[in-house]
C-alpha cells in the first residue's frame, strides 16, 4: 500500500479522493463532525501539493436512488467553512459528468460529488461505473477506512483504473489497529451494540475465538431477547437470526468465551416517546426496547473491572433521546474512570460511538478511537478488508 504522503509531484493532479463522510444529519444539521475533522489533514496536504480535489463519499443508506435528505450539500458546507475555501458541490448525474464540468478555472481547487450511493452500481461494485469515475481523474486516493469493508465500485473497482494511494487518516488507523491487536492484553471484552445488526451479527461468530467475554446490547441483543422466548414489540430486528443465533452460542462454548446480553431494559412506545424500565419478559406489543436497564448495566461494569482490554463498538441504546441514553452513558463512564487509572487498554469505534464520547467530551480518554464501525470489527476479526487489499494489489507508479 502506497500513502499519498509518499508523492511529491501533486502539483494540478487531478486527485479523486474517497472519503467517509457519513456524518449524522438531524434536519440539514450535522450533530457529530468527527469524521469531517479528522480527514482536514488529508485534505490540506493535498491543497498544499496544489492538487486538484474531487471528493466523493456517501451518507446514510440511499439503496440506488437520489434521497434529497442525504444530499452531501451539509458537508460540502461545513468543509468549506473549516477550508475557508469554495467547494462545488456537483449533483449532475456522475455518469454524464465531463472534465469541464468540475473545475470552471485554475482557481477552483475542489469540488465534491453528490452522494455516491445515490447509483446503484456504487454498492454493485459495478466495472463500467468505476471506469466513468476513473475519466474524472488520475489518481485516486482512499481515505475512508470506514467503508474499506465494503467491496463498493468507489472503494474497490476503481482501484484498477488508477494508480491508487492510502489516504492519511485510513494509514492512521491501519497502523494503531494493526497495534493494538498485535500488543492486546486478555482478558479482552468486546461491547458489540448499535442499530447495524445486519452488518454486525454475523461477525460476531467470528470473534467469540480471540476474546474472553463479547457483551452484547443496542439493537444487536433484541433479536438475542426474542431467541429467549421473549416478546420484542416493536424493536429494531433482523428477520431470520435464529441461527446465527444458535451458532454464537454454541461457538462461545466451544471457545469459552462468554455472551453477556441485557438482563433487563429500557422501553418507550416510540423513539420520542419516555423511558419505562422493564423484566425481559414484560415488553408489549406497542414497545420499543430503547436501552439497557440497571441491572444490565451492573453486570456490565463488573465485567470491565475485571477486563485488561476493552474494545467498544457501538451505542447500547437510542442515545439520541436523552431519556435512552443512560447506558450508552454509564458504559463510555465507566471504560474512562477505568482506563484513566491504567486498569484497561480502550478502544472505541464506529460513528455513533465516537459522537457519544464526543458529547461527553472525553475523545482523549481512549486510547484510540476509531472512525471506522463495522469496518473496526470486520478488522479485528482479521479479515482483509476488499478496500486495502485493493489498495495493496494495485500499487502503481
Ligand atoms: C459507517 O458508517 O460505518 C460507514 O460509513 C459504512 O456505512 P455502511 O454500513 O452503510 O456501509
Amino acid at each position: 500500500m502506497k500513502s499519498i504522503k509518499e508523492e511529491t509531484s501533486l502539483n494540478n493532479k487531478r486527485i479523486l479522493l474517497r472519503l467517509d463522510l457519513n456524518v449524522p444529519i438531524i434536519d440539514d444539521e450535522i450533530t457529530d463532525t468527527t469524521r469531517i475533522d479528522k480527514i482536514l489533514p488529508t485534505l490540506k496536504f493535498l491543497i498544499s501539493q496544489n492538487a486538484k480535489i474531487i471528493i466523493i463519499s456517501h451518507v446514510g443508506r440511499p439503496k440506488g436512488k437520489v434521497v434529497n435528505e442525504l444530499s452531501l450539500r451539509p458537508i460540502c458546507k461545513d468543509l468549506e467553512m473549516k477550508l475557508k475555501q469554495k467547494i462545488k458541490l456537483i449533483s449532475k448525474n456522475i455518469k454524464e459528468i465531463v472534465y469541464k464540468d468540475l473545475f470552471g478555472s485554475d482557481e477552483e481547487k475542489i469540488v465534491m460529488l453528490e452522494n455516491i450511493r445515490f447509483y446503484p452500481e456504487e454498492e454493485k461494485n459495478n466495472q463500467l461505473f468505476a471506469k466513468q469515475l476513473a475519466t474524472l481523474a488520475e489518481i485516486y486516493v482512499n481515505d475512508a477506512f470506514s467503508c474499506s469493508h465494503r467491496a463498493h465500485a468507489s472503494i474497490d473497482e476503481i482501484t484498477n483504473f488508477l494508480p491508487c494511494y492510502s489516504g492519511l487518516q485510513l494509514d492512521l488507523e491501519v497502523y494503531a489497529l494493526k497495534k493494538i491487536t498485535s500488543e492486546i492484553k486478555k482478558p479482552i471484552t468486546c461491547i458489540i451494540g448499535g442499530s447495524k445488526v445486519s452488518t454486525k451479527i454475523n461477525i460476531i461468530k467470528n470473534l467469540i475465538p480471540k476474546f474472553n467475554n463479547i457483551i452484547i446490547v443496542g439493537g444487536m441483543a433484541n433479536n438475542i431477547i426474542k431467541y429467549m422466548g421473549n416478546n420484542i414489540g416493536k424493536s429494531l430486528q433482523e428477520e431470520k437470526s435464529d441461527p446465527i443465533i444458535e451458532e454464537i452460542f454454541l461457538l462461545s462454548k466451544t471457545w469459552n468465551c462468554k455472551i453477556i446480553y441485557p438482563e433487563d431494559i429500557i422501553v418507550g412506545k416510540d423513539l420520542n416517546g419516555n423511558p419505562e424500565i422493564k423484566k425481559l419478559s414484560e415488553v408489549l406489543s406497542d414497545e420499543m426496547i430503547l436501552d439497557i436497564g440497571p441491572k444490565t448495566i451492573k453486570v456490565i461494569s463488573k465485567i470491565i473491572d475485571e477486563s485488561n482490554t476493552i474494545l467498544w463498538n457501538g451505542p447500547a441504546g437510542y442515545f439520541e433521546n436523552p431519556n435512552f441514553a443512560n447506558g450508552s452513558i454509564k458504559i463510555a463512564k465507566k471504560i474512562i474512570e477505568n482506563n484513566k487509572s491504567n486498569k484497561i487498554y480502550s478502544v472505541a469505534g464506529g460513528g455513533d460511538t465516537v459522537s457519544l464520547i464526543n458529547s461527553l467530551n472525553s475523545i482523549n480518554d481512549f486510547n484510540f478511537v476509531s472512525t471506522a464501525g463495522g469496518a473496526f470489527l470486520e478488522y479485528l476479526e482479521g479479515k482483509e478488508l476488499p478496500g486495502i487489499k485493493a489498495l495493496k494489489l494495485n500499487v502503481r507508479t
